[in-house]
């Protein structure tokens, strides 16, 4: 049987929806390939399942009639259902006593310009539906036109029974798709593609981490390597594609604050088209923005690319297509990747350390962590000071930590350190930084802890460790 990962609470949810004696309808969507197609598989036996082309609302229409037909068993004549109203009729019809399911995929290419689907859809849903037990499942990849079709200006607002936005994984889940790799390689696998379950699910049992990268993501006939290519091509709403790599070029290469990632790209002198775009992006959760634990909210946001796939894309493969194009994917690897891959993923696991908190907390011997931040900034004597973990917990105590992904075990002077860098904030006016002094510590490492770092934490309250596997509970 082929892998399952995760869903758990989609699948549930979306089973329980044919409990109902009512029609319901329900919306899943969420970016290519994060894996809508594959859940809806595996929720209900034999559902009526269509899937919508990019091309004219008459052709799918009757494609869909025919397929009808075909899943129903009855003979269907297309030319007695010209209007998309007596589509959905039949649809209520055939599900008459008994409960059925319909799946329409790819809903958005029935939306196109004129469409008025949805409000013939919402006529008949209001009107004529009665008491048929049937499931209506909207399912879509463009997250920007699926979306409006719960806010309130939409005909379906109101009408919809379940709605969810499915995402990629996180670092656990990606690693499940991984069982063989040792967790450390499923971490590298996971810092250049990403949680995509598509990506993932590109990797072969028999490679490792160079061969599976090279062959899927570097070589430019590589599976991940086209799908990325075209990512921000396949982006409807995303029309001037130069602006928006130059934007992702920017933030790749650590530009943090609206007005360098502007000058950078180039947009100086229209600064609004840079935020504009990074909205948009953030929108498909491939950026993230973020603000120091405890700034206020006029400081300025710091931007970060939220893909692990499209910041390795701009990071490594970007810089290097010429000779990628020329076939050279071993070179590129050995002199452009690999040595400079343990300082890449160091970022990576800051990030996949925060997960690690909010999702385990309980795991880990922590209270529930209510906000999980990171903070930099400068001291009163302009000593620069970054601390990769500054969060709140529930029961309002401070936790501090530090993320080291170095290959040697770590010692108790990251301890003194972060100690030394609480006491300089707290000097300098940062009222948290005094409260974390007394509040609960963190340390993550990929590379396990020394003797004496692990006795500091035996011999200290409120100091606790986390080692590569500590991060992958049962
Ligand atoms: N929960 C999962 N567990 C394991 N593998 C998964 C899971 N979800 C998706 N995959 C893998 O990812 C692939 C892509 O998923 P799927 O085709 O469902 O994406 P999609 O969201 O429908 O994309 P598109 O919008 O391009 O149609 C699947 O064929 C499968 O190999
Ligand atoms: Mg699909």
């Amino acid at each position: 049987m082929k892998m399952f990962v995760n869903r758990k609470n989609e699948l549930e949810e979306l089973r329980a929806l044919s409990q109902s004696k009512q029609p319901v309808m329900a919306l899943l969507y969420g970016r290519r390939r994060v894996g809508k197609t594959y859940l809806l598989g595996r929720v209900w036996k034999d559902p009526f399942y269509f899937l919508a082309a990019d091309t004219t609302l008459e052709t799918n229409r009757t494609d869909l009639l025919r397929e009808l037909e075909q899943w129903s068993g009855m003979e269907i004549f297309p030319e007695d259902y010209h209007t998309w109203r007596s589509v959905f009729r039949l649809m209520a019809r055939i599900a008459g006593e008994k409960q059925q399911v319909f799946i329409l995929d790819e809903f958005q290419y029935l939306l196109e310009r004129d469409s008025d689907v949805v409000s013939q859809l919402t006529a008949v849903w209001d009107r004529e539906m009665d008491d048929s037990p049937l499931v209506l499942v909207l399912c879509g990849s463009e997250v920007s036109t699926m979306e409006a079709l719960q806010s309130r200006d939409s005909p379906l607002f109101g009408r919809l029974s379940w709605s969810s936005r499915l995402r990629p994984f996180d670092y656990f889940d990606s690693s499940r798709m991984l069982p063989w790799l040792p967790l450390r390689e499923a971490m590298y696998i996971y810092g250049a593609l990403g949680g995509m379950p598509r990506y993932l699910s590109a990797v072969k049992h028999n490679e490792n981490l160079r061969e599976s990268l090279c062959r899927i993501l570097l070589s430019p006939r590589g599976e991940v390597h086209i799908q990325l290519q075209n990512l921000m091509a396949g982006e409807k709403g995303i029309r001037n594609t130069a602006e928006y790599d130059a934007v992702l070029r920017a933030v790749a290469a650590g530009r943090r604050e609206l007005s360098e990632i502007a000058s950078c790209a180039g947009l100086q002198d229209r600064t609004y088209v840079a935020r504009r775009v990074l909205e948009v992006m953030e929108n498909l959760a491939l950026i993230r923005r973020e603000r120091n634990y405890g700034a206020s909210s006029k400081s300025p946001w710091r931007y970060r690319i939220a893909d692990n796939a499209l910041l390795f894309w701009h990071r490594f493969i970007e810089p290097n297509r010429s000779q990628l194009e020329r076939d050279m994917v071993g070179s590129v690897w050995e002199t452009s990747i690999e040595p400079l891959l343990d300082t890449y993923m160091g970022h990576i696991f800051e990030d996949i350390a925060r997960q690690t908190l909010l999702r385990f907390s309980g795991e880990l011997g922590l209270p529930v962590l209510s906000t999980c931040n990171r903070w930099e900034g400068l001291d009163r004597n302009r000593r620069s000071i970054e601390l990769d973990i500054v969060a709140r917990l529930k029961s309002g105590e401070m936790l501090t930590g530090e993320v080291k992904w170095s290959s040697s075990p770590v010692d108790p002077d990251v301890h003194f350190q972060l100690l030394r860098n609480l006491e300089d904030l707290t000097a300098s006016g940062q009222n948290w930084a005094k409260q974390a002094l007394g509040g609960w510590f963190v340390y993550f490492s990929a590379a396990g802890f020394s003797e004496y770092m692990l006795r500091l934490a035996e011999d200290t309250t409120r100091v606790i460790l986390v080692s590569l596997e500590d991060m992958f509970p049962d």
